[in-house]
C-alpha cells in the first residue's frame, strides 16, 4: 500500500480508541443497525454528518450529494429513503444544507459547467420559484445564502411530496421532515423552523388519496 497509508493507520487508531471506550461496540453494531435519524446532506467535505452532531456510527443513515437535492427521479435518493423509511423506520428525516455551498453558488451563475448543469437546474428552478425574494437582497452573499436555506426548505418539501412518505403517513407511521443549515464558518447548525409530521402540511396538489 503505497499511497494513502496514512488513512489505514489513523483507522486503526480509531478502532482502538473506540473499544478501549466500549469493547462491545463493533460486535454489537455488526449485528445490526438502528438509527432514528434519515441525514440527507451535502457532499461537501466540510460538512460530515455524524462529525458535526458528534454522534458515533450506528445512530444517523447518510445520504449526500451535491447541494442536498432530492429530485423525485433520482434513484439512488429515493431507494435511501425507502430503506430508512421502511425498514429502517426511522423517526425523523433531515435535509441539512450549508451556508458557503458551492452547489448553490455555481447554480448561481450563468456559466456552464458541464455535466453537473444538469444537476443545477433542480436549484436554479429554486431560484426561479422565489426570484423576488432572492433579488431583493443586495449583498450577493447574503442571496447565495438565502438561496441555500431556500434550497433546503424545499427539498424538505420533495422528500414528504414523495410516495414513500405519504404511503407511511397514510400507515399511521410516526415520522418528520425537517430543515437545518450548518454554519461553515462557526460549525454551529440552524434550524430553519420547518417540520413536517403529516400529508395535511404539503400542498395538495401534491398530496395522494388512498
Ligand atoms: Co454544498
Amino acid at each position: 500500500m503505497k499511497v494513502l497509508k496514512e488513512l489505514f493507520d489513523s483507522n486503526k487508531k480509531w478502532a482502538e480508541k473506540v473499544k478501549k471506550d466500549n469493547p462491545a461496540f463493533f460486535s454489537q453494531l455488526s449485528e445490526q443497525q438502528d438509527p432514528d435519524i434519515l441525514w440527507i446532506g451535502c457532499a461537501d467535505s466540510r460538512v460530515p454528518a455524524n462529525e458535526i452532531v458528534n454522534v458515533r456510527p450506528g445512530n444517523i443513515f447518510v445520504h449526500r450529494n451535491l447541494a442536498n437535492v432530492v429530485v423525485h427521479t433520482d434513484l439512488n435518493c429515493l431507494s435511501v429513503i425507502q430503506y430508512a423509511v421502511e425498514v429502517l423506520k426511522v423517526k425523523h428525516i433531515i435535509v441539512c444544507g450549508h451556508y458557503g455551498c458551492g452547489g448553490i453558488r455555481a447554480a448561481m451563475e450563468s456559466k456552464s459547467h458541464g455535466l453537473i448543469d444538469n444537476w443545477l437546474r433542480h436549484i436554479k428552478d429554486v431560484y426561479r420559484f422565489h426570484q423576488n425574494q432572492i433579488e431583493s437582497i443586495e449583498d450577493l452573499d447574503a442571496r447565495a445564502d438565502k438561496l441555500c436555506e431556500l434550497n433546503v426548505m424545499e427539498q424538505v418539501a420533495n422528500v414528504c411530496h414523495t410516495t414513500i412518505l405519504q404511503n407511511a403517513w397514510q400507515a399511521k407511521q410516526d415520522i418528520t421532515v425537517q430543515g437545518w443549515i450548518y454554519n461553515i464558518n462557526d460549525g454551529i447548525l440552524k434550524d430553519l423552523d420547518i417540520c413536517i409530521s403529516g400529508p395535511d402540511e404539503i400542498a395538495h396538489i401534491q398530496r395522494l388519496k388512498e
